[in-house]
């Protein structure tokens, strides 16, 4: 059975590195991989990707979440299921808690209308694991800038207080601790190859 997992994190945790390390232990078991970032993976939502991620393109919370909600409905429909369906393992990097998190908790849209968005765009779709990547602001942040500087883009999201990405973190630990059966919370503090022996473990229960 193809597996659907999401990986889920503030900037800078380390969620690309890991799910590119995943992505070579399950095709060194033959199995076939699909990895995808959100927003992104389709026409639309690499073109949405453009504004979302633009520090320089001030938008409402409310137009954010459909902005994201729209990106996603595409993903789902067009990519995730089809590659489900035809036996490929799909590897999402950020997901529906990303919007309840973002979106929800930290620019405080009504739960209520955010999870109404998330049902509709994902078709209900769950992923068999959600991987939390948690590590305190501080350290992810300077990370993801020492990152950005590299490719000379900043990310709006960053340029938020710490207080902010603190209840971004908040608010992923808290989804993780409603649903521990679909959740693995990792110290991204660790080691790249301790997160992805963490990882590949738990990876290699839901296969057998
Ligand atoms: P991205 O370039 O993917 O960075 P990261 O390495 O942090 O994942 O940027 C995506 C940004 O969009 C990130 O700041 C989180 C935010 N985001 C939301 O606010 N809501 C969402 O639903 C998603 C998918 C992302």
């Amino acid at each position: 059975m193809s597996l659907f997992i999401a990986f889920e994190g503030g900037e800078g945790t380390g969620k690309s590195t890991q799910i590119e390390l995943l992505r070579h232990s399950l095709e060194e078991l033959n199995r076939k991989v699909t990895s995808l970032r959100e927003p992104g993976g389709t026409p639309l939502g690499e073109y949405l990707r453009d504004w979302l991620v633009d520090e320089s393109r001030s938008l409402e919370p409310e137009s954010e979440l459909f902005l994201f909600a729209a990106a996603r409905a595409e993903l789902v429909r067009t990519v995730i299921k089809p590659q489900l369906q035809s036996g490929s393992d799909v590897l999402l990097d950020r997901y529906a808690a990303s919007t309840t998190v973002y979106q929800g908790f930290a620019r405080k849209i009504p739960l209520r209308h955010v999870n109404a968005a998330n049902s509709l765009a994902t078709d209900d779709l769950v992923p068999a694991l959600t991987v939390l990547l948690d590590a305190p602001p501080e350290i992810s942040l300077n990370r993801a800038q020492l990152r950005d500087v590299n490719i000379k883009n900043t990310k709006r999201f960053e340029q938020n207080s710490i207080s902010f990405h603190q209840t971004v973190r908040d608010g992923f630990l808290r989804l993780a601790s409603k649903d521990p059966a679909k959740w693995l919370v990792i110290d991204a503090e660790q080691t790249v190859e301790n997160i992805h022996s963490l990882i590949r473990r738990k990876v290699k229960d839901l296969i057998l």
